[in-house]
């Protein structure tokens, strides 16, 4: 089921959510709803509060960015009370987009590696080092558990430069192919 997107201005994009127990209910519906509400709007990566749930639950496929980086190839994943416990490397800049903010792409730097621990769609748990660009998209989708969006790391001049295009969306005024929430 296509769930309605929450767009930039929606309260539950600015709290920090909640870890789930692996009892929560009809967890495995929510993943498959998830990405097949994120494949339907393009997107290469979804995190709950964007479908209007604080929970700490994200969806990633960015296999279709592989062939600039093949390393995304086998990139189909879902991070369950994902934690993000050091970021390091080299600051790489690059440009990020969100379902959440449509119409609106800046140029935002992040560490080029995470060491991130998080729990699979089967409960198994991991422990990884990730590198490149997966590491930006795991860093952007986990800024959104903890009420972040990726404006809040543009510049200031660059934030009042796209003010307008942000109250936009906030307003409802957003042009977007995809089903929001109203
Ligand atoms: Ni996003």
């Amino acid at each position: 089921m296509i769930l309605p997107m929450y767009l930039y201005g929606q309260p539950v994009l600015r709290k920090t959510a909640t870890p789930i127990s692996n009892d929560y209910p009809d967890l495995q519906t929510l993943i498959s709803d998830m990405f097949e509400t994120m494949y339907k709007s393009d997107g290469i990566g979804l995190a709950a509060p964007q479908i209007g749930l604080s929970i700490r639950v994200i969806v990633i496929d960015a296999s279709p960015l592989a062939d600039d980086f093949p390393e995304l190839a086998d990139s189909k994943l879902t991070l369950i009370n994902p934690q993000i416990l050091a970021a390091d490397g080299d600051d790489v800049t690059a440009e990020e987009g969100c379902l959440s903010l449509p119409g609106v792409h800046e140029n935002v730097t992040r560490k080029n590696r995470i060491h991130i621990t998080y729990f699979d769609e089967q409960w198994q748990a991991h422990d990884e080092l990730v590198e490149g660009y997966l590491a930006r998209v795991m860093q952007h989708e986990y800024d959104h558990l903890e009420g972040h969006v990726f404006t809040d790391r543009i510049s200031p001049i660059r934030r009042q430069l796209i003010k307008g295009k942000l109250t936009n969306i906030a307003k409802g005024k957003a042009r977007c192919s995809y089903k929001t929430k109203r």
